[in-house]
């Protein structure tokens, strides 16, 4: 980790006196200081001093094809060259739209923004407006954007402060928003059996990420989709994190469940902002234009963002025989070697995960939902990303996010990082 006076303490110092906490999304907030990054390649980046590190944080999931992907560097350098933003349609964003629709069809409309947050809070209006009903039902740890209907009990930055959700939201607007915990069928079903008069939607992140990786029990996501179709309640997918990461056709692909609306994020963008929300035919025609909806963005669509996303996918599909089992294979090979290590070190903790997700939890309980989650020792967790960190190895500052494997990591690479691992468990205090 970089010295007293590196680069990085002095602008994080400098940060601090304009950017609040000196960062602009508050997960990079860690002490004593938050490395600056200078630029990055594959499954490496490199601080203003000069380090190197070995990333398994990947920008919190979205660069599934690593770093400056060359494919995707080389499709954004052929639109800029054409100018970077026109405020009128593109043949390329037809193409994006249509390519997604393909790979996902549950997405038979699709609309293009800019963030993930802009996306949920867009596709719940529009649920909201086509049921004609104004409760959600999310679920604890579930993280869906920090606006205000969905920033109750939420995971990710804000599963850290006292209180889980934020200061500033209205409690008209809270109160909108029901909470149940993930991976209980029992309780959902009762929820949206009891308030289907109100309940507009129900949306689930398919694999809790934002919590650590929590992975839905068998039967879990099909028991909502029953609950909810048979009492007309809309079942949105918010695939910010495992869209074109859990498969090609993201996890409604991989465990065979068809919501009405998705959201897509992260990987989608191929390392540049965009996200996008579709769904049924004749949900997504509430939109404005066609429909009442309103939704709007200057930037949405834009033709840099659209060329990196179109790289990323074409890419992605061309290749996926070979990418989604190699990530597949390579995330269980980590995942059994941490569970290894923390059985000859003596180390009490859980791993979970599937497919390029992985996380260790300080904890001996099984981790299926936000209360076994928050069950973990926290204070061990920042030794353990301390120690990783001083061996050049980058895993996300909290405890509750999840680490991911790229298409450019290598097997050489995990490797050494078990090896890194297996040190730091044995040093831990017991
Ligand atoms: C599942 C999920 N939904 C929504 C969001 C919000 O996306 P964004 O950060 O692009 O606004 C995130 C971000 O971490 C996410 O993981």
């Amino acid at each position: 980790m970089a010295g007293i006076d590196s680069r990085s303490e002095q602008l994080y110092r400098r940060a601090r006196g304009v950017i609040p906490g000196g960062v602009n999304s508050p997960v990079r907030s860690y002490s004593p200081f938050p490395l600056f990054v200078a630029s990055a390649k594959g499954s490496k980046f490199k601080t203003v001093d000069g380090e190197e590190y070995l990333d398994y944080c990947m920008a919190y999931g979205a660069l599934l094809s690593g770093h400056a992907n060359p494919e995707v560097i080389d499709a954004v350098e052929e639109a800029l060259e054409k100018g970077s933003i026109y405020g009128q349609p593109t043949e390329m964003e037809v193409e994006l739209a249509e390519l997604i629709a393909s790979l996902m069809p549950s997405m038979e409309m699709v609309r293009l923004v800019n963030s993930g947050t802009e996306a949920t809070m867009h596709a719940i209006r529009l649920a909201r407006a086509f049921s004609g009903k104004k409760k959600l039902l999310k679920f604890e740890g579930g993280f869906h954007g920090s606006h205000d209907s969905v920033l109750v009990k939420a995971g990710s930055g804000a599963t850290l402060l006292g209180s889980p959700s934020s200061e500033g939201i209205p409690n008209e607007v809270a109160r909108n928003t029901l909470v149940c915990p993930f991976n209980d069928e029992k309780i959902a079903g009762k929820i949206i059996r009891d308030h289907s008069s109100e309940l507009a939607a129900v949306i689930v992140e398919p694999v809790l990420g934002n919590i650590g990786p929590i992975l839905p029990k068998p039967g879990f996501l099909e028991t909502l989709r029953k609950c909810t179709k048979e009492n007309d309640v809309i079942l949105i997918f918010d695939e910010v994190i495992t869209g074109f990461r859990l498969s090609i056709g993201g996890a409604q692909g991989f465990y065979r469940v068809r919501p009405d609306l998705t959201i897509l994020g992260k990987v989608l963008g191929g390392g540049l902002p965009l996200s996008a929300f579709g769904g049924r035919r004749e949900i997504m025609e509430e939109l404005a234009p066609l429909g009442p909806v309103y939704q709007a963005g200057t930037y949405s669509g834009n033709p840099i963002g659209v060329s990196a996303a179109l790289a990323t996918l074409e890419s992605l599909r061309k290749h996926a025989g070979r990418v989604y089992p190699r990530l597949e294979k390579m995330g269980d090979e980590m995942r059994r070697g941490i569970g290894d290590y923390l059985k000859s070190s003596k180390v009490i903790a859980q791993v979970n995960g599937v497919a390029s997700m992985f996380q260790l939890f300080f904890t001996d309980r099984p981790v299926i939902d936000y209360h076994s989650a928050k069950s973990a020792d926290t204070s061990r967790y920042q030794k353990y990303f301390h120690s990783l960190l001083a061996s050049r190895v980058f895993v996300p500052p909290s405890q509750f996010e999840t680490c991911f494997l790229s298409t450019v990591h290598s097997r050489a690479e995990l490797e050494t990082t078990l090896d890194v691992i297996g040190t730091t468990l044995k040093t831990l205090p017991r």
